[in-house]
């Protein structure tokens, strides 16, 4: 459809939905949390364990970091994609509260059988903090394990 046959408020509409399919505002929140962990399956042997994750087969910890990003447009009345207290909440309450100052190959039923990798981490959380968020607004989670090594999780698109 042409410009020239669109009304004014249908302008204001083809305007609108250009602007949105083209522009994506991201915010982020991050949180911290430690815990201890050991690289380890539970169905090898503690000689092939070693052989496969080194000295990550012992019981070390780490001061991970949390970042969750989410996408949307900006509400009219808040100025807030998402009102980054609420997120903060969300992470909290579905994923620190549980991990902090724990065990996670022990201490985290929603862990149980995974060895706690980053990426596996990172995919268990990306599962429990998504259905808390609006549909479709969770861009990526990011789980830094060290200053050097992080896992992230994104949706294809
Ligand atoms: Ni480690």
């Amino acid at each position: 459809m042409a410009y020239d046959d669109l009304s004014d408020a249908d302008t204001a509409v083809a305007r609108r939905e250009t602007a949105s399919s083209s522009t994506t505002v991201l915010v982020s929140r991050r949180e911290s949390f430690n815990a201890a962990h050991q690289l380890r399956d539970p169905g090898l042997s503690d000689e092939d364990n070693q052989r496969l994750f080194g000295k990550c087969a012992n019981l070390h910890g780490h001061n991970y970091v949390v970042e969750v990003v989410v996408a949307g447009e900006i509400g009219l009345t808040t100025g807030y994609v998402l009102d980054l207290k609420q997120l903060s909440d969300v992470i909290c309450r579905v994923i620190i509260q549980d991990v902090d100052h724990r065990n996670l190959n022990t201490d985290v039923a929603w862990l149980e059988g995974l060895i706690p990798t980053a990426e596996n981490l990172a995919m268990a959380f990306w599962e429990r903090v998504r259905p808390e968020l609006p549909e479709g607004s969770l861009r990526s989670l990011r789980l830094w394990e060290t200053d050097k090594n992080w896992a992230e999780v994104r949706d294809h698109d």
